[in-house]
């Protein structure tokens, strides 16, 4: 018999944390055959989660440059797509999420009229400019794709709104998944920066921040803020693995480089960061995933965002919207800071994304769809 052939396409450290459990899920189903193509969009990010899951990529398109805009990431990438089909030629095409290497691995598999497979499908804030570009990104995949794997119910009902009600299957969230190979009780960092943090002494916050929506004001109001919660409270300590986006790099760097409580750390592979996550304190974060990963730890998270397309984990009371504004993002780490109650009141393990068996059902999808 025949195997499908079933091609993922990601690029950037997220999609790969969330499509490697997939890819590697396929691989174990005798019907599939499991390829990888990667646009490296993400260069080092990407190649320490391929790393840390011994995973080896059969296409490499190797685009990323320094300040890239999203006018070369999309035609390069999609440039390079056409080759990457024609040698591989796909039954099916995943892609995940909403970067532009989600876009355009959509968008390439329809010019070659194969069909695509959306994962995190669904996930909207009906706000066309943020988060900019994913937004718009993954609306269009969605009007492209012909299997929409959607990581919740909420997810499901926005695109049958949208008057998309075939192909679409309620799955979970990969990134659960994943979240269950890497945390561990007696987990030793790699990260040497990371072993000489006294959890048990000193609450940490774990910061995160890169949003493009975010640059220039909104990311200086956000920076403005860390340093002052790190002078306010001397008993906290802020570790914040800085994105390698040159526009944040230098932002992070000149409002916070040398305060005594604050770590500014290369990025983490994601094993170091998923454990750094679960002996947290608080999280503050403009990431996508850090809002699906956290509330499954039990960790409070704000938000450093005006919207969000993952509401479920903010009707759990586990997630704040804090928003980009100084005082606003002051006043609610404050109160997490010092009010016992209201900290324990978000401070629950909520599961809204995932049971950990998403790759499961989505495999179990796309054979159905070919039988
Ligand atoms: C991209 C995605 C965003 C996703 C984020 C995850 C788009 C438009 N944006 O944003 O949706 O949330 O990834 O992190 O698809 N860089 C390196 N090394 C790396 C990675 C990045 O040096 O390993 C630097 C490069 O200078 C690069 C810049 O960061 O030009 C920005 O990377 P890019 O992928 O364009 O945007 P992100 O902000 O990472
Ligand atoms: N992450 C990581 N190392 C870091 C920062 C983040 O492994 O230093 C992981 C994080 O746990 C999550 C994912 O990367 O799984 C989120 O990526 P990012 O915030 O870059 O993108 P987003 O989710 O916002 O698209």
């Amino acid at each position: 018999m025949k195997r499908i052939k079933v091609l993922s396409v990601f690029g950037t450290r997220p999609e790969a944390i969330k499509m490697i459990p997939l890819v590697q899920e396929l691989a174990r189903h005798d019907g599939l055959e499991s390829l990888c193509a990667v646009t490296a969009q993400h260069r080092q990010m990407l190649d320490s989660v391929l790393e840390i899951f011994s995973l080896k990529p059969d296409y490499d398109l190797n685009i990323m440059e320094p300040r890239q805009s999203l006018y070369t990431i999309t035609a390069k990438a999609l440039t390079g797509m056409e080759g990457v089909l024609e040698a591989a030629k796909p039954d099916l095409v995943l892609v995940h999420g909403d970067t532009s290497t989600t876009f355009v691995g959509a968008l390439a598999a329809f010019y070659a009229k194969i069909p695509v497979g959306h994962v995190e499908a669904g996930l909207r804030t009906y706000d066309k400019y943020s988060p900019f570009p994913e937004e718009m990104n993954r609306n269009l995949v969605s009007r492209i794709a012909t299997l929409h794997f959607c990581p919740t119910e909420a997810n499901v009902a926005n695109l049958r709104r949208e008057g998309i009600t075939e192909g679409v299957y309620q799955t979970g969230n990969t990134v659960i998944d994943a979240l269950q190979t890497t945390v561990k009780a007696d987990y030793a960092f790699v990260e040497p920066a990371l072993n000489g943090l006294d959890f048990g002494r000193k609450r940490v916050i774990l910061v995160t921040c890169h949003r493009r929506e975010n640059y220039g004001q909104p990311m200086e109001d956000i920076m403005s803020a860390l340093a002052q919660i790190a002078g306010e409270f001397p008993d906290v300590e802020l570790v914040y693995p800085v994105h390698l986006s040159p526009v944040v790099q230098e932002t992070a760097r000149r409002h916070l480089d040398g305060l005594a409580n604050v770590r500014l750390i290369p990025p983490l592979d994601v094993a170091d960061m998923h454990n750094l996550m679960a002996r947290s304190y608080l999280v503050l974060t403009d990431s996508g995933g850090l809002q699906e990963e956290a509330p499954s730890l039990g960790k409070p998270v704000l938000v450093l965002r005006r919207e969000t397309e993952r509401p479920e984990a903010v009707a759990a009371g586990t997630v704040k919207l804090a928003g980009t504004k100084k005082e606003d993002i002051l006043a609610m780490t404050r109160e997490l800071l010092t009010d016992e109650g209201a900290y324990a009141a978000m401070a629950h393990a909520v599961n809204p994304y995932g049971d950990g068996h998403a790759c499961a059902r989505i495999a179990a999808a796309i054979e159905e769809y070919f039988s």
